[in-house]
């Protein structure tokens, strides 16, 4: 089984690619909901809550974790790594994808307040960005509006407005969405922003990362999502988001 975890639904954008990638493969999900968002929480609760969950998940029968959230990994992959013997697959923004795609050298990156602020996603800016003019951007109302799965609409407008009017007078022609939650928003965010934009969305490319895993075939090859939060908002929310996946939700509460 595949475990996969999130501060909330924003991971269903790779679980999405997961199961199109592997349908022979069991999954759990797990969307952090009592705790989202993760954005503007310390560094050492986000690790706490990445490790109760991978806990959790390998208990479950997990032979592989995929962080599908992007905060986690820039946070506390290493640490998971380090303390578990499974594999680890996490998700940051696609800042050399990026590099490659731009043309005016420009490149706007919308992520999290805890993932702008990690030593891991500096140390990607000076692997692949050195020449390049990076503007960054915060987005918690993006996470918040997936959250009560309003994907479009003026208040959308207005955000997406606010988040990249800075990055676009600066002359962004490539725009990462360096959360997993962003995806959802890319209809919105094509619709709004200039045709010429590039966006870079690096869940297809973790669910390859997952297939080159090789993992043995599940008998009952099921997805299982759960929630720390409550339910019915959480399975009316999977049905607004990954309308393509018949998926089986339910509540549940670490011990
Ligand atoms: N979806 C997560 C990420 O990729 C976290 C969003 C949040 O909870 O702030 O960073």
């Amino acid at each position: 089984m595949i475990g996969i975890l999130d501060s909330g639904v924003g991971g269903l954008s790779v679980l999405r690619e997961i199961r199109a990638l592997l349908p022979q493969q069991a999954v759990t999900y797990i969307g952090d909901q009592a705790w989202c968002p993760y954005g503007n929480k310390s560094h050492p609760e986000i690790i706490e809550r990445s490790f109760a969950l991978s806990d959790y998940l390998i208990a479950q029968g997990a032979e592989l974790i995929v962080l599908a959230c992007n905060s986690a990994t820039i946070v506390a992959i290493e640490s998971l790594r380090a303390h578990y013997p499974i594999p680890f697959i996490g998700m940051e923004p696609g800042v050399k994808p990026a590099a490659r795609l731009t043309k005016t050298g420009t490149i706007g990156v919308l992520a999290t307040e805890a993932s702008l602020n990690g030593h891991k996603f500096h140390r990607l800016l000076d692997a692949h960005a050195r020449e390049l003019r990076v503007i960054t951007q915060a987005c918690p109302k993006f996470v918040a509006l997936v959250e009560r799965g309003l994907l479009q609409g003026s208040e959308v407008e207005d955000a997406i407005a606010e988040y990249t009017a800075p990055m676009l007078k600066a002359g962004a022609d490539t725009l990462i969405l360096g959360c997993s939650h962003y995806p959802f928003l890319r209809p919105a965010l094509e619709k709004k922003l200039p045709a010429l934009i590039n966006f870079i969305d690096t869940g297809a490319a973790i669910a390859r990362r997952v297939a080159d895993h090789e993992l043995a075939p599940d008998k009952n090859p099921q997805s299982r999502l759960l929630t720390t939060g409550k339910a019915e908002p959480f399975s009316t929310l999977v049905a607004t988001l990954t309308p393509e996946l018949s998926l089986l939700c339910s509540a549940f509460s670490l011990p």
